[in-house]
């Protein structure tokens, strides 16, 4: 069944399936097909990209594809692949590891010696921005968000930073980091550093990251598993990951628009609305295109985002992620998290069930990372699994 005899009725029942708490599904959206393509040979687009940015090498690449051949078969759906990208290195991998390659070059041809970021108390992105900047011999700042006025517990994420030595300032909800950002860097400069500011995720453009740098990481990363895939034998026709910022999903979409290719990218929401997100991705592609030299335009519409599967909201337990950790470790003995991946994994096995994909589908799981999470959620992952169980 391709995507467009997709049987809407069948959709209707994913919280069913899932255990999704919450938030009734909303339509999946058919994508223009074959939306904006060009047909470059991928070595072509390698090599527009090494001529056009610089790049640190600070991951280790590339990442394992595998089979999840116990899962594949106890769906009874398409093929599941897995993308490693939990293993690129940097502080227990993740996928903002391929980002920073790009971004911190741009710092260091700015000649920038702190780099001043934000996220939330258990970001992925500011671990794995601290660990780039020591490894390049370059100070962190981050700026952590309060969720609330609760007691702070230094675990996952951020017991890492500490380690890794960044200067962390906690922010109380409803502060705005980007403007305490700003006023730090001018004390920075004021004391003779060079700062450079880039934003939550490194997926938008703005601080001192005027091109979409985030996003080229992914594009490399697209044409890395087209590659792997197409050693196997097949061209993969999907690929799922978890979608934040954007950026992620974005490079992954002029990947592969970029050679042609037939894959497909459904990104599963962990926060924002399908709409708010297609709108972000078309947007951070088509910047990243015309940035490559491909002015490809992207439309929202061109975009694939689930948002059935976020639950109650970001961090938010549902059952369909506890349920999607406990198999996937028990199965294949892979480790997901609870914010991204564990959710971004329930979404896809909810699409298997609805008969999404046909079971002749490659389709390939992207582990975007997100480990050190898990251990900040130690307490309500064990009451949420049922303990012993
Ligand atoms: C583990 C993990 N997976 C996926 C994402 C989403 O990536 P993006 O922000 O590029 O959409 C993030 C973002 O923080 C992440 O930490």
């Amino acid at each position: 069944m391709s995507i467009r005899t997709f049987r809407w009725s069948r959709l209707l029942a994913l919280p069913l399936l899932t255990g999704v708490i919450a938030c009734a599904p909303g339509a999946p959206r058919a994508p223009r097909d074959p939306g904006p393509r060009s047909n470059l040979a991928p070595n072509a687009v390698a090599r527009v990209l090494s001529q056009r940015f610089d790049r640190a090498q600070l991951a280790h690449l590339p990442t394992p594809l595998e089979e999840m051949e116990t899962l594949s078969a106890d769906l009874g759906g398409p093929t599941i692949l897995i993308k490693r990208d939990d293993q690129t290195g940097l502080a227990t991998g993740g996928n903002k590891a391929r980002k920073l390659e790009y971004i911190l070059a741009d710092a260091q041809a700015k000649e920038a010696d702190v780099v001043i970021t934000w996220g939330g108390l258990q970001s992925n992105w500011c671990r794995q921005t601290a660990a780039g900047a020591a490894m390049l011999g370059m100070r962190a700042v981050l700026l952590l968000s309060k969720r609330d006025e609760g007691e702070v517990v230094v675990d996952g994420n951020h017991l890492l930073d500490e380690i890794l030595g960044a200067e962390i300032h906690l922010l109380e909800p409803g502060s705005d980091p980007a403007t305490v950002a700003e006023e730090i860097a001018a004390s920075e400069r004021a004391g003779g550093r060079r700062p450079y500011i880039v934003s939550v995720g490194g997926s938008r453009t703005g601080g001192s990251m005027d091109q979409p740098l985030g996003a080229m990481g992914y594009i490399t990363a697209f044409l890395e598993t087209h590659r792997q895939a197409m050693d196997r034998g097949a061209e993969p026709d999907y690929l799922v990951m978890a979608t934040g910022s954007g950026g992620t999903q974005a490079g992954l979409v002029v990947g592969a628009a970029a050679i042609g290719a037939k894959t497909k990218i459904v990104g599963i929401s962990v926060s924002g609305s399908a709409e708010s997100i297609r709108e972000n991705v078309a947007n951070i592609a088509t910047q990243t295109s015309a940035a490559l030299g491909l002015n490809l335009a992207f439309q929202p519409d061109d975009i694939i985002v689930f948002d059935d599967y976020v639950g109650e909201g970001y961090g938010m337990l549902t059952a369909g992620t506890v349920d999607a950790i406990k198999k996937v470790a028990r199965s294949e003995g892979i480790l997901l998290d609870p914010v991204y991946t564990g959710k971004a994994m329930s979404g896809l096995i909810g699409l298997v069930e609805a008969g999404f994909f046909r079971e002749e589908d490659t389709v390939v799981f992207v582990h975007t990372g997100g480990t050190p999470g898990i251990f900040h959620y130690g307490e309500a992952l064990l009451t949420w699994m049922g303990r012993g169980q």
